[in-house]
């Protein structure tokens, strides 16, 4: 029966989870603006932990306060917002439950009124909800995209997270969906091409 499994416990790379109960990332936008902890957001969580949840994959972290897709969410781009997710992660670890951070960048599905500039994305064109125009990423800030994922997975780390789950979709996905790419992309850079930031960040190293 299936439902035994349940309750067995599983191991991911070398993160042992208690059960297989699994809380999704979901956007709660209890953070402060400099993307913070808040006793809020701490305690939101913890809740599910006294709950007894295997595991929980937090919201998605901004690498960057320019990738920020709700005012409220939490960041991983700077080293002042790492003692607030070290209080969080010891707060889930003392009922055994195991977090894991998701890492994001917003792309286009962002705003002005949420991030203060214009949105940068793989190509300048609008997301079809918010329909603001975004800015195309140029080359050099690809790669150095591609480092502050590393920058905040290492901070993940520091916080005491068990791991970092990379959001699949906004800017990474962006990069390879056909509606999402303009014809430069097409037709002069190959798949291969396209598909460099999906590609490198798992292979970051820190
Ligand atoms: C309010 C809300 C916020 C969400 N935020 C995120 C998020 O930050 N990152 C993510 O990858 N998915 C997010 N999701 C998607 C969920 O993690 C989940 O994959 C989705 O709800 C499908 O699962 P379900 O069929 O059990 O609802 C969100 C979903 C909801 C309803």
């Amino acid at each position: 029966m299936v439902v035994k499994h349940l309750f067995k416990s599983i191991r991911i790379g070398n993160m042992e989870v208690p059960n297989r109960f699994v809380v999704p990332a979901m956007v709660m936008n209890y953070c402060n603006e400099d993307g913070t902890a808040t006793e809020r957001f701490i305690s939101y969580h913890e809740e599910k932990a006294k709950g007894g949840w295997g595991l929980i994959i937090t919201e998605n972290f901004a690498v960057v306060p320019e990738g920020k897709g709700f005012v409220g969410i939490p960041g991983l781009w700077n080293d002042d917002q790492i003692p607030g997710f070290a209080e969080f992660t010891k707060r889930i670890h003392k009922y055994g439950s195991k977090v894991v951070a998701q890492i994001y960048h917003a792309g286009r599905q962002t705003s002005r009124q949420v991030i203060g500039t214009t949105p940068k994305a793989p190509s300048a064109i609008p997301c079809p909800v918010l329909q603001e125009v975004p800015e195309e990423l140029t080359i050099d800030e690809i790669k150095d995209l591609v480092e502050k994922f590393g920058d905040a997975a290492y901070r993940a780390k520091l916080a005491g997270f068990d791991g970092v789950e990379v959001h699949g979709a906004r800017v990474r996905r962006k990069f390879t969906k056909q509606a999402a790419v303009p014809l430069r992309d097409n037709s002069q850079h190959p798949q291969e091409n396209r598909t460099q930031l999906p590609h490198h960040i798992p292979h970051l190293r820190r």
